[in-house]
């Protein structure tokens, strides 16, 4: 009997990490090559055939437009291709919200596309690498997968990609969904879908761009003042994603700031530096009178990722952006 087969697509990060020492504490990301993760992967028995190419061998921190559109034309290909039944891309795991999120906005939801990365990189002790590989190909290959856009497999869960953010910096449990938590708890021997699939609709909801325009984030904090805003604006930034304090806010000086910046074009999205949590319009900030964006579920990553979008399609006026947050 033929195994199913999966796409594997590499781009470095800790799973492809090497540390030369058993406590991994300091070590490179991106130095194994995919066809050696993949070898490796091919001795655990999982009855699957694993194609892999590389798209870069990188820390995820470095990653941008030339691997998404290297990626997001392979999996786009890929997804038309009848052979191949579902795509992996192993990836750092500090940026993986940022392409996972991307890539779900602008890619067709049938096939099951699962970025899978490790906290722990392949040599050091309770390197968690293999398992969560394994349980990568398990959902990939898994038909109950398709049309739940792109998911992120991490600690024996899987996350949708509007949902899923880091949220520890070196616990092998590090990752989280909000609003909602993992959509399935998958193992190598088993998968558990808590929903149906969630995806509105099976065809990407954004054309591919031809490039995406600058947006900062600027974290907000006590005391500041409008010189950010004015920097921000003067090297050019197309928008700006503020990572508010609580429910979105910021010091008095810096939201009249970012009034004027949007009376100059530039959309201004409200987000939250806080871990968890909605920002809804007007509650303390008066969205309306101006003109601001509440980013609702998405963290500033997130935000930051759909404003480039929604900007790089031709949709830059209030209504239609906040249209588009309220739906993430
Ligand atoms: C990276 O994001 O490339 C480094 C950290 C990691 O993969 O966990």
């Amino acid at each position: 009997m033929a195994f199913p087969k999966l796409l594997v697509l590499g781009t470095g990060g800790t799973i492809a990490g090497a540390a030369r020492s058993a406590t991994g504490k300091s070590y490179g990301a991106g130095e194994v090559a995919i066809d050696a993760i993949v070898s490796e992967v091919a001795r655990l028995g999982l009855d699957v055939e694993l194609v892999a190419k590389t798209i870069a061998r990188i820390g995820s921190q470095d990653i941008g437009w030339d691997q998404w559109d290297a990626l997001h034309r392979e999996i786009a290909a890929a997804q038309g291709d009848d052979s191949i039944a579902g795509i992996i891309v192993t990836h750092g795991t500090d940026t993986a919200e940022e392409t996972a999120y991307l890539l779900d906005l602008t890619l067709a939801a049938g096939k099951p596309v699962v970025l899978v990365g490790a906290m722990r990189p392949t040599d050091a002790v309770g390197s968690d690498g293999m398992r969560n590989f394994a349980n990568a190909v398990q959902v990939a290959r898994d038909d109950r997968a398709a049309h739940r856009g792109v998911m992120v497999v991490m600690g024996d869960a899987v996350f949708a990609a509007p949902d899923v953010r880091k949220a520890a910096t070196s616990n092998i449990n590090a990752f989280r969904g909000f609003p909602r938590g993992p959509i399935a708890l998958a193992t190598p021997s088993s998968i558990d879908w808590f929903a149906p699939p969630h995806r509105e609709g099976s065809s990407a909801r954004f054309a591919w761009p031809e490039a995406l325009p600058r947006v900062a984030i600027l974290t907000a904090g006590a005391g500041m003042d409008a010189k950010p805003v004015e920097a921000l604006l003067g090297i050019g930034c197309k928008g700006i994603v503020i990572a508010g304090m609580g429910q979105g806010n910021a010091p008095r000086v810096v939201l009249d700031a970012l009034a004027d910046a949007v009376r100059s074009g530039v959309p201004v999205v409200r987000s939250t530096r806080v871990d968890e949590g909605l920002v809804d319009r007007n509650v303390e900030v008066d969205d309306d009178a101006n003109g601001f964006v509440a980013s609702r579920a998405l963290g500033p990553a997130k935000a930051r990722m759909l404003l480039m979008m929604l900007i790089a399609s031709g949709i830059t006026d209030q209504e239609r952006i906040q249209a588009n947050f309220d739906r993430p």
